[in-house]
């Protein structure tokens, strides 16, 4: 069977050998024209005067397009009809695209995009979270609240009460790839795009909207993304837009390439929070009552943000059960990059602040901070009775916790108590260097928040040589997603891997999809696939079967078994052929029980949990702040895994990169708000050497209780929530300088790391 094998990614061998094709380099037509945007130089202010002469006398431009050069729609929001492709007269954030130039060439493009004469009205841009809270800065009409039970009362009611805040920062995603696009003008009006997007209706939509003409003369096609993280769900929709009107207009190819400088200049980000916290605990260290006030930092359009907020808000009680919660989010509006989604979509955020309560309670009581965390957690779900359900603030029961096995194993495995006494015996003897260690868990919820998107459709051809070709609405930006639908199909038809054909996902064949993203791509396309190919088996089998007086049909290692009589896969599909039996069908597959009411904040969100939890063990230099992570362990639970290799895969990249998020990774704009950190020269982002030096990663052995393909569980974006134990371990660390709280900001970099120990020793 495939299903449950270690299998290599179908495209490994093509990325390592650097024949894997992305978007940059499908061949282009002679004639490709190349584009490029004119970037704001202000963040905030109306245009007074723009004199594009020299960028049109420039040597290869062909045409420059401002917002009224634009046929039809100038929008490529995603959500809320607030982001024009091109400034309209007002100018929202610096690097805000105001013109486009069209060129023969990108360096062509990108030269004279540089020689514009704009001249502003400046105003006083709002940048920072303190800015926007002044200024009384905000999408929607005021914040949205969840509560469960008195918060007031309880807190009031509280034999312990700490109050705090935590700084969190934003990041930006670096996937290798940058964002590209290629728009091939087709005869009658038609538009084929190929683009690096995870959402490749969304961008149908866009163009369909920007040409003036019906979806359906629009074919959007995705091969792969080499790394998309969130960042590919609608940022992409600028350069898409952009080829495309410019195709339809000289009737020739276009395609647009952001340099790194400009994608990180022009594109949203990861959102930086400020969460304030006010607690009320009992001596043993649970929890009576928690209020936390989230402000999210959004940019200047409202993008995803009202979801990310959302999820951020959803994940304020990561693995711990809260009698009394409120939690009340800000949603701010800067002049910045309009943030978006990045893995995890604001649950990293929401639960980075639940982790500090633990952690800032655990030191204000003297008890071990695991202690703490364990005290709080969700009950295991075989102990509790229908009757004791437990709550999350936002009412869904949780049922599925399997919190304390999984602590406990890890905590064994990792020998915690007995490296904890180490860390202590060591930071009694050494006054430089420090050790800390820290286990964090994740709960994270699957599903879209938005119930509709929980849809996927399949298409799946079965040809008369008994090959198949797999396609489903689903992305691939190397998670293995379609390594993993591919095993679902060879699982289903009982052949080899490679009977079944990869192929780019294509709105041409399954319409109407949902992004890839929320972690969900197997878990709705492996599921939408299954539906196809039962259907088609389901056609095959009953034909077979009729055939042969009513024999009982069975699909098994390449073979068909009709009663006693044994055929190929191959003899069986081409008998079935000659017979007539259609040999192709669409999937379709919508998750089941969800209701969310996302505006009282009530309901049952997700489908199911993923759980997880790490320990890591990291040393500082308490004289520079420098820092590594000598050892990490994670037990993480994927169900009964697709792909373990794949899995494993997962987890160590989503925890090194919620590691680098909050150590090392730090966005910084100046007062202007020009962003100064864009490229990897002042954006540091982790390295293979920044990975522990001893990292173990296990999978959790057991089932998805919720009925998913093949049992099996999401896992694309909850390991990153299990860096924070790398932060945790650092905050460890620095309490070792002194009896205060370190109350550790993100990202804890190493001026912050050295910062914090000097404030302890002083
Ligand atoms: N893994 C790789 N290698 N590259 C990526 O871009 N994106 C992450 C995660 N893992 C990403 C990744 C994000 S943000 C999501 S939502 C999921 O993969 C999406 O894929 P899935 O739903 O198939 O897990
Ligand atoms: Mo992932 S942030 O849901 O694309």
């Amino acid at each position: 069977m495939s299903v449950g094998t270690k299998t290599p990614h179908d495209a490994g061998a093509l990325h390592v050998t650097g024949a894997a094709r992305y978007t940059d380099d499908i061949p282009t037509p002679a004639g490709t024209l190349h584009l490029a945007f004119g970037l704001s130089t202000i963040a905030r202010g109306r245009i007074t005067a723009m004199d594009l002469s020299a960028v049109r006398a420039a040597e290869g431009v062909l045409d420059v397009l401002v917002a009224d050069d634009l046929p039809h729609d100038n929008d490529v929001s995603p959500s809320a009809h607030d982001e024009p492709l091109l400034a309209t007269g007002k100018v929202h954030y610096l690097g805000q695209p105001i013109f486009l130039v069209v060129a023969t060439s990108h360096l062509a493009a990108r030269k004279a995009a540089r020689l514009s004469a704009v001249e502003y009205a400046e105003e006083t841009p709002i940048l920072s979270i303190d800015d926007a809270i002044k200024a009384d800065s905000h999408f929607e009409d005021g914040p949205r609240i969840y509560t469960k039970g008195d918060v007031q009362a309880a807190l009031s009611k509280a034999k312990n009460r700490l109050q705090g805040s935590v700084e969190i920062g934003g990041q930006e995603h670096f996937y290798l790839e940058g964002h590209a696009a290629l728009a091939l003008p087709q005869e009658g009006g038609d538009m084929v795009v190929h683009a690096s997007s995870q959402h490749p209706t969304e961008i149908q939509h866009k163009v369909a909207e920007a040409l003036g003409t019906p979806m359906h003369s629009v074919r959007v096609e995705v091969r792969r993304m080499g790394g998309g993280f969130g960042g590919k769900e609608s940022q992409g929709n600028a350069l898409c837009v952009a080829c495309a009107v410019v195709a339809a207009k000289h009737q020739r190819p276009a395609k647009m390439r952001y340099d790194r400088d400009d994608d990180m200049t022009i594109t949203g980000k990861r959102h930086e929070f400020r969460i304030d916290y006010d607690v009320g605990f009992a001596p043993d260290g649970r929890l009576t009552a928690v209020d936390f006030t989230q402000y999210a930092r959004c940019g200047w359009a409202q993008d995803l943000s009202l979801p990310v907020a959302d999820r951020a808000m959803l994940h304020a009680d990561n693995t711990y059960h809260l009698e009394h919660a409120r939690i009340t989010s800000h949603r701010l509006k800067t002049n910045t990059q309009s943030n978006t989604a990045f893995r995890g979509f604001g649950g990293p955020q929401g639960i980075v602040g639940i982790e500090r309560v633990m952690d800032h309670v655990a030191h204000h009581l003297g008890l071990d901070p695991l202690e703490v965390r364990r005290r709080n957690f969700y009950a295991s779900g075989g102990s509790i009775s229908a009757k004791t359900k437990q709550t999350t603030p936002y009412g869904m029961a949780v049922t599925d916790s399997i919190l304390d096995e999984l602590v406990g194993q890890l905590e064994e495995s990792s020998d915690y108590q007995a490296r904890r006494r180490a860390v202590a015996d060591w930071n009694a003897r050494n006054p430089v260097l420090k050790r800390g260690i820290a286990l964090t868990p994740v709960k994270f919820g699957i599903s879209f928040t938005l119930t509709h998107l929980n849809q996927a459709g399949a298409l799946v051809h079965v040809y008369q040589d008994g090959s198949i070709h797999l396609n489903h609405g689903g992305t691939e930006m190397g998670q293995g997603l379609f390594t993993k639908v591919a095993q679902v199909a060879a699982s289903s038809f009982g052949v080899p891997l490679e009977t079944v054909k990869i192929t780019a996902t294509d709105t041409g064949k399954v319409p109407n999809t949902s992004a890839t993203a929320a972690s969900s791509g197997s878990d709705l396309n492996g599921m939408a696939v299954l539906n196809a190919c039962e259907e088609i088996k389901a056609r095959i089998a009953d034909f077979l079967s009729e055939r042969a007086q009513g024999a009982e049909v069975r699909f098994e290692a390449g073979k068909v078994h009709v009663g006693g009589e044994v055929l190929t896969f191959a003899e069986a599909i081409n008998l079935a052929y000659t017979n007539r039996v259609s040999l192709s069908a669409t999937g379709f597959y919508k998750t089941p029980d969800l209701a969310w009411d996302r505006i009282k904040g009530e309901g049952r969100p997700f489908f199911y949990f993923a759980y997880g939890a790490a320990v890591s063990e990291v040393v500082i230099d308490t004289l520079t702040g420098e820092n590594r992570i000598l050892r990490t362990d994670i037990l993480h639970d994927c169900g009964r895994s697709l792909n373990p290799a794949l899995d494993i895969g997962q987890i160590e990249g989503g925890f090194v990169q919620g590691a680098g998020w909050l150590t090392m990774e730090e966005l910084v704009w100046d007062d202007t708000g020009a962003l100064k950190t864009h490229a990897p020269a002042t954006y540091k982002i982790p390295c293979a050497s920044d990975a522990p030096d001893v990292f173990n990663v296990a999978l959790w052995e057991g089932e998805n209780r919720a009925d998913t393909v093949f049992k099996s569980k999401a896992v694309g974006e909850p390991p990153l929530m299990l860096g924070i134990s790398v932060w945790a371990a650092l905050s460890d660390a620095i309490a070792a300088c002194g009896p205060d709280y370190p109350a550790l900001d993100a990202p804890a970099t190493a001026e912050r790391v050295l910062d914090a120990c000097q404030r302890l020793r002083a």
